[in-house]
């Protein structure tokens, strides 16, 4: 199966090409034309981003490519490395001249550490193809791109710790603003963006922004790379049109009569079968393309045991709605397990979950009450005959 086509019917360098004709406003223009939004998660517009550092003071800017991939389900950006590392890299150059930067940083995961050695050969053949270094295919162009190892920690992918963790720092998120356009690495404008983002940027000056906005959605254009796992036959990576819908989507995995699917991993939403007919599309249910699919035989209190596991373990520590609060959720959840939660509790654990959304200090606990708090409400039959109608242990 050609799981990338349109990565795959990319003609090399071909962007590249394009955007050493054009002036750093034009690329930023075609970008933004494009529609693209970030395909990291949070869906900023990426013309725009690239346009706040492009204006931001400073002789020295940075493009950092975050591919700490670390959000539970998702795996797409690795075969995006693996099988199109120059796509990627061709995106951060062109990303460099439209940004004003002469270096580029992959921040890359600490478990595909294994993905290192091959990168750094693309890199030097780049280098030995004038596509990275100074005069970059005979132009006056000058921008370069090294490796950073992250070392396993889930909140290096949010933009402000992986800075920090780049800086030497404990990898714990900033207070925003300032924001890393304007006060990134070094306290030099930065762009970040996800792999996927920078591969797309490539695709869209190479073919155009009418192109890009042909599929997809108004508001969601073009492709997204999707991660799919969990209760179906054919798990992997998938391309589809943004605006695909849940039903759509496991047909073509195979996961047809699915209990629930988890959209955007741990901290994404789970929807019930009632809602299969929603599109993934930032307009509806936005998502950095994980997607996890659950059988009619999940019990929907291990799923959350699970994710809300992993945040407990994640959380950095620093504010206490996340700190506090999703080990709060994950007793919670034991003591429905043990049918030892009354009704007044879960409505206080549901309130501290939305506490959570608006106290937090980061994306983590901002939405890592989301899959509890979906769950409650899309389940509420399966959670409630849970509760404890008797005992309180509040
Ligand atoms: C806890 C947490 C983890 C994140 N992990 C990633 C990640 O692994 N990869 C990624 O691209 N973005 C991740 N993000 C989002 C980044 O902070 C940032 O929004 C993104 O890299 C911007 O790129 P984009 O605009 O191309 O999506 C994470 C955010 C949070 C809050
Ligand atoms: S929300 Fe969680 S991960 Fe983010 S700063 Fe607060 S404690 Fe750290």
């Amino acid at each position: 199966m050609n799981t990338l086509p349109t990565f795959n019917s990319m003609t090399p360098e071909a962007g590249l090409k394009k955007a050493l004709t054009l002036s750093r406003p034009d690329i930023i223009e075609e970008v933004r034309s494009s529609g693209l939004k970030g395909r990291g998660g949070a869906g900023f517009p990426t013309g725009m981003k690239w346009n706040f550092a492009a204006a931001a003071k400073g002789e020295e800017k940075f493009i950092i490519c975050n591919a700490d991939e670390g959000e539970p389900g998702t795996f797409k950006d690795r075969l995006i490395l693996q099988e199109h590392a120059d796509l990627v890299f061709e995106g951060m150059t062109i990303a460099g001249k439209a940004v004003g930067a002469k270096e580029g940083i992959l921040f890359l995961r600490g478990e595909y550490t294994y993905l290192k050695p091959q990168l750094e050969a693309v890199l030097a053949k780049r280098r030995e193809q004038k596509l990275l270094g100074k005069g970059i295919l005979g132009s006056d162009l000058e921008f370069d791109i090294r490796i950073f190892m992250g070392a396993g920690a889930y909140i290096c992918g949010e933009e402000t710790a992986l800075i920090e963790a780049l800086e030497g720092f404990r990898g714990e998120p900033r207070n925003r603003p300032p924001f890393p356009v304007n006060t990134g690495f070094l306290g030099r404008p930065s762009v970040v963006n996800n792999v996927e983002t920078l591969a797309s940027a490539a695709c869209i000056l190479q073919k155009g922004s009418a192109w890009w906005t042909s599929k997809g959605t108004e508001k969601s254009t073009g492709i997204k790379i999707f991660s799919i796992s969990g209760d179906c036959q054919r798990p992997g990576v998938y391309e589809f049109p943004m605006g695909i819908t849940i039903a759509q989507l496991l047909k073509e995995v195979g996961g047809e009569g699915a209990k629930a699917v988890q959209v955007g991993g741990a901290s994404g939403q789970c929807i019930p079968a009632s809602q299969f007919s929603r599109a993934i599309a930032f307009e509806d249910i936005p998502t950095g393309g994980s997607i996890i699919v659950f059988g009619q035989h999940r019990d929907m209190l291990d799923v959350l045991h699970n994710f809300m596991d992993f945040f407990v373990d994640e959380s950095c520590g620093q504010c206490t709605p996340c700190r506090r609060g999703n080990v709060k959720l994950l007793e919670g959840i034991e003591l429905l397990k043990e049918g030892k939660c009354s009704m007044a509790y879960l409505k206080e654990l549901c309130s501290l979950g939305e506490t959570m959304q608006i106290a937090s200090k980061c994306g983590l606990g901002q939405s890592s009450p989301s899959a509890f708090l979906s769950v409650v409400q899309n389940f509420r039959e399966e959670i409630m005959g849970r509760t404890s109608k008797t005992l309180s242990h509040v």
